[in-house]
């Protein structure tokens, strides 16, 4: 029998991987479907700069699987009113927008983009801007409900991989497969300065400790949906881990769970 091959997040075929899975040409650039995770919720939670994002999106590609990156609707609903001169701590107007904009996700080529309203705002959400406003929105119980009903609706069919601070917790309990990520303070930081100074925005290695330290404050100690690693969660430490073998850590994780549940 023909070895399956192995195909990276571009597409790009790279020899031989797990037998398990089976290549959809069909599919590409969603390679492979395992098929005992047809229907199935992975759902990841961590601190900002943990790698969520990047894994997850690469983990929902290996695996021809959605990608919910609960952060970025957050993130629109944060966009959305500093555009409009509304207060981070206008709790009534803030819940108004969050049930009221439109917020999706589109696959344009292999990335994922996130429409707010049909604006395409996967560049703005990520502004140093929003990433100030979105804790103190988040944390609002309005907000959250409204963003925690969205997720549910997309995910209602399953075939996803949810990432953000409470997927594990309150969004999908139920999850068929929960994973914590970890890295230490100083790594998250690192990262955050690299991301930074690609997209051209000026920083420092203090700013982003003492902000990454203000926001992990504030997602952990927030009464709604605090971060929280959940007794289920299986935990992986991403410190000295590059992006590719996170990946591969996890996607060993889902076959062992999957394979002897
Ligand atoms: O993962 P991120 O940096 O894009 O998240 C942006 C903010 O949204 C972060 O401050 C925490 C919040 N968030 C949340 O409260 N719940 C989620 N499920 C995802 C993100």
């Amino acid at each position: 029998m023909m070895e399956p091959e192995k195909i990276d997040s571009a597409g790009t075929k790279r020899g031989c991987f797990f037998g398990d899975f089976v290549y959809h040409r069909t599919l590409m650039p969603k390679p492979y479907k395992l098929s005992a995770l047809e229907g199935k919720v992975i759902a990841i939670d961590g601190p900002a700069g943990s790698g969520k994002s990047t894994t997850a999106r690469l983990l929902a590609a290996k695996l021809g699987f959605t990608y919910l990156d609960t952060g970025a609707m957050y993130r629109s609903v944060a966009l959305f009113a500093l555009r409009h001169d509304v207060s981070v701590d206008d709790a009534r107007a803030l819940e108004a927008i969050a049930l009221k904009v439109d917020i999706g996700f589109r696959m344009v080529g292999d990335a994922n983009r996130v429409f707010l309203n049909e604006e395409d705002v996967t560049e703005a959400i990520r502004s140093p801007e929003v990433t100030k406003a979105v804790s103190p929105v988040s944390a609002q119980a309005g907000v959250r409900k409204a963003m925690v009903y969205r997720q549910r609706q997309m995910a209602r069919k399953g075939n996803v991989v949810a990432e953000g601070r409470d997927t594990t917790s309150v969004v999908f309990p139920e999850a068929d497969i929960k994973i914590y990520l970890d890295a230490s303070l100083e790594t998250r930081a690192r990262r955050r300065l690299i991301e930074y100074s690609r997209k051209g925005v000026q920083t420092t290695l203090e700013e982003q400790l003492a902000e990454l330290t203000t926001r992990d404050k504030y997602d952990s100690n927030r009464s709604n949906s605090p971060l929280t690693r959940t007794r289920d969660s299986m935990l992986l430490d991403t410190t000295d881990l590059t992006i590719d073998e996170q990946v591969d850590r996890i996607l060993k994780l889902v076959k062992a769970r999957v394979s002897s549940p």
